[in-house]
């Protein structure tokens, strides 16, 4: 990298690759100074499934990005998410004998609350420190250096994907010739863009509606409590109306773009609109409330998922509201219908913190690149938000490398 203060993120995304070179602005912001983005192909609902085409992808974002900062870029944080990624709460507890609370007592309690056996094929992506508990005083976010107590507890919130999956897309950045700073759930990192301190002390669940998932991220107390990925998006819409409208996928999408809202009773009951029919028939015109009642199943039966996830992870009542951010919430009546089916206040969320190309990236589609910006600069805000690929002196990459010798030995 030419100037040793820029950040740079890379989202892979399903159906777009995104990379953007930023600058802190010291007061907890980004100014953009490159941006890069390139059709995704490799992708198939946040997993790599073709390592050539998305390493060809990766290097034009990251080409156009370089050249629009003049700069050279040879690292970034990377966003992982896909239906393989999972989550749980833990908990570990020691004696601390009435003795003043120091560092080697708080990494001894982080670590009996990790003392957990996962899986071989699996990877810790994140352990995310939730709260700490001295004797009987709950609620302390920050490690209680200095506080003394008998009994010291903390509870984490660890993220885990599936090792192969995870591994391919390091591996598709490192053919692409970056090294990786770190790896961040996609939900975490939009958090950071598009979620405001409030919310996030007042309960609210952050949804990343994008083409080949959705992503969420439960925030309450100032923590995130719950995180979980759906493997169903925007793609799904469009697969919908290209199958029940026997059109090309191509055509579905533009229709989709340009018409598209999943509450049919805000569009005109009587406009009717051309749509290219598949084979030799000429063109058809279908009514538009009835392509808006297609979207509204999908958006639905997405929306029932994400109720059912809120009250399995027993967070439910803590949800005062709820952003959702993704390409896919551009889509009109999301919040709306989403609105109805959580019964709790929905807005949309653009990517903050930015200046410099705010014009383009001021869209709920970048929000996952604005946040891995974002995230580079909280690392030492106390939250340990890293990947625990760092501990131990060994870099992500030998920890992965490991860990899938072992999983392949048996
Ligand atoms: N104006 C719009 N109306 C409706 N849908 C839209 C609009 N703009 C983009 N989309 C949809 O947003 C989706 C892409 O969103 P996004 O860029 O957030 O996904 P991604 O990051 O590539 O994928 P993922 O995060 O799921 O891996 C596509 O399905 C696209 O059709
Ligand atoms: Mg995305």
């Amino acid at each position: 990298m030419a100037a040793s203060n820029l950040v740079v993120g890379l989202d892979i995304g399903t159906t777009k690759i995104c990379c953007l070179v930023a600058e802190p602005n010291g007061e907890g912001g980004v100014d953009i100074r490159g941006m890069g983005t390139a059709k995704s192909t490799g992708m198939h609902k946040g997993m790599v499934t073709n390592i050539e085409r998305t390493v060809n992808s990766i290097h034009q974002a990251v080409d156009e990005a370089q050249r629009m900062a003049g700069c050279r870029i040879d690292s970034a944080y990377l966003g992982v998410a896909g239906g393989h990624v999972s989550s749980f709460n833990t908990s570990g507890m020691i004696a601390v004998e009435g003795k003043t609370i120091s560092q080697r007592d708080i990494t001894r309690v982080q670590d009996a609350a990790l003392a957990l056996s996962i899986p071989l094929d699996r990877e810790v992506l994140h352990t995310i420190t939730q709260e700490y508990k001295v004797d009987d005083q709950p609620g302390i976010l920050d490690p209680p250096f200095g506080m003394k107590g008998v009994r010291l507890e903390v509870q984490v919130h660890v993220i885990t994907g599936a090792i192969n999956a995870v591994h391919n897309v390091i591996n598709c950045a490192i053919q692409a010739g970056l090294e990786v700073n770190d790896i961040v759930l996609e939900s975490v990192a939009s958090a950071e863009a598009v979620l405001t301190p409030e919310e996030r002390q007042l309960g609210v669940a952050l949804l990343d509606f994008g083409g080949g998932t959705t992503d969420i991220a439960v925030y309450s107390g100032s923590r995130i409590r719950h995180s979980a990925v759906l493997a169903m998006g925007g793609n799904n819409l469009t697969g919908d109306l290209a199958q029940s409208m026997h059109i090309s996928l191509d055509s579905a999408e533009k229709l989709k773009i340009f018409h598209g809202c999943c509450l049919p009773g805000l569009v005109p009951q009587e406009q009717f609109i051309e749509v290219p029919a598949l084979g030799d028939t000429g063109p058809e015109q279908v009514q538009l409330s009835v392509m808006c009642g297609l979207l509204e199943d999908r958006v639905d039966e997405i929306m029932e998922f994400i109720n059912s996830e809120f009250i399995r992870s027993g967070f439910d009542e803590q949800i005062n509201g709820v952003v959702v951010t993704g390409g896919s919430s551009l889509l009109k009546g999301v919040p709306e219908l989403s609105r109805q089916v959580l019964e709790k206040p929905v807005r949309r969320g653009m990517p903050g913190h930015i200046g410099g190309l705010t014009e383009i990236v001021r869209d709920p589609k970048y929000s996952t690149a604005v946040g891995l910006c974002l995230y580079s600069l909280r690392q030492e805000e106390g939250i340990n938000l890293r990947a625990s690929g760092y501990k131990g002196g060994k870099t992500l990459w030998d920890k992965l490398r490991d860990r899938l010798a072992s999983f392949f030995r048996g």
